[in-house]
């Protein structure tokens, strides 16, 4: 039937507030670790693989790039994250014991479909699709699959698509760790734990929302912002700068923040507001030297840390603190605060969010 917004807005800010139910959904009936969460043959497949291709578009692309980070640290596999229409037509070394994950909601982007068209061309088989549609092109099209369970994302700005795609690229991670034997019994029933704890989680970071409506406020005045992450939240420092020009139509760029000095640095002043992703993590002594470099320039700081990061608020620097440290599960619940940004920064200056122009939800086309 016809889905209804029920007490909210819009269907953006629905979705956001359904993600500890999407992720919940994503996760039920996993009792364990195992390739078959992926198909019968994913075993067979895991075990010949050495290397991981995964191709996408829009926010199911930052998804990867989040997945690169936990693969490479976790299963030990490196991993190339293609954006699916420069894949399509480049040059590239094809290796036919590659693992090609494409990530799409979807499941109809026409450049995702023609990217795995092409590295089946060129002898890669072993083809895996993480998406939200089971009736999609993209299921039909890979011989392994794992579907989210987000049900039906009705706003253009994708927001529970995307988290409970990271929710799949963690077992993804986990049973490919397991394969190669890098996974023992007792990690594998912490990282569950820490897995069906997501929702909870996730209900309290949704509880931060009255904070980040006072932050809006400031944000809705701005034409620019800068993002920052390190690590594992630089893809969600792009997914969060991406959330706010989709749907309020201020220019935002994100950063790894090790790069400041080599460019952005120079669009810091007191007008330009900075987005920080700020965990705590290996990097976050790095981060806060990179916070004091926009102090200096009289940037003005909006920091997300957490429990453990010990970042305060001073002048310049404001600070939302995420209720729990979440270590390698982290990026799943700081990229709900910066679609929260995004969404109230919208509503503040009166912009059509579910319908952002010139956007659509799914591009079907080339
Ligand atoms: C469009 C949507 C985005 C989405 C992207 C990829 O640009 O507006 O929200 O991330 O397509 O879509 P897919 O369905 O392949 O994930």
């Amino acid at each position: 039937g016809a889905i209804e917004l029920g007490p909210y807005q819009h269907f953006m800010q629905k979705e956001i507030f359904e993600q500890p139910r999407a992720i919940g959904d994503t996760l039920n009936g996993v009792t364990g670790i195992m390739p078959e969460l992926f198909g019968d043959n994913a075993f067979n497949v895991f075990k010949q693989i050495d290397s991981v291709l995964i191709l996408a578009c829009g926010t199911s692309y930052y998804a990867g790039l989040t997945a690169k980070y936990w693969i490479e640290s976790v299963a030990k596999i490196p991993v190339n994250v293609e954006i699916a229409s420069e894949y399509r037509y480049r040059d590239s070394v094809s290796n036919p014991n590659t693992l090609v994950v494409t990530i799409s909601q979807s499941g109809e982007t026409a450049d995702t479909l023609a990217a795995l068209k092409h590295a089946r061309e060129l002898g890669m088989q072993h083809t895996l699709t993480i998406c939200n549609v089971a009736t999609s092109a993209m299921v039909r099209e890979c011989a392994l699959a794992y579907i989210t369970r987000a049900g039906v994302e009705v706003g253009v700005a994708s927001t529970k698509a995307f988290t409970t795609q990271l929710a799949a690229l963690f077992l993804l991670t986990l049973a490919l760790a397991q394969t190669k034997g890098l996974l023992s019994e007792e990690q594998e029933a912490a990282h569950l734990k820490a897995m069906r704890h997501l929702p909870v989680a996730l209900q309290s970071v949704l509880a931060l929302e009255p904070h980040i409506v006072a932050w809006a406020e400031a944000f809705a005045r701005k034409e620019n912002a800068l993002f920052l992450g390190r690590g594992i939240h630089y893809p969600i420092a792009l997914e969060g700068a991406l959330k706010l020009k989709e749907i309020t139509y201020i220019h935002a760029e994100a950063y790894a923040a090790g790069e400041l000095k080599h460019g952005p640095l120079a669009l810091v002043t007191e007008e330009m507001p900075v987005v920080t992703v700020a965990p705590n993590d290996a990097l976050i002594e790095k981060l806060k030297s990179n916070m004091q470099e926009v102090r200096a320039r009289g940037g003005q700081l909006y920091v997300f840390a957490d429990a453990d990061s010990h970042i305060k608020s001073s002048e310049g620097v404001h600070v939302i603190r995420l209720p729990e440290n979440y270590g390698l599960l982290s990026p799943i619940l700081h990229v709900v605060p910066l679609q929260l940004l995004a969404y109230h920064t919208a509503l503040a200056r009166g912009t059509d969010v579910d319908k952002p122009r010139n956007l659509a939800k799914s591009v079907t086309v080339e």
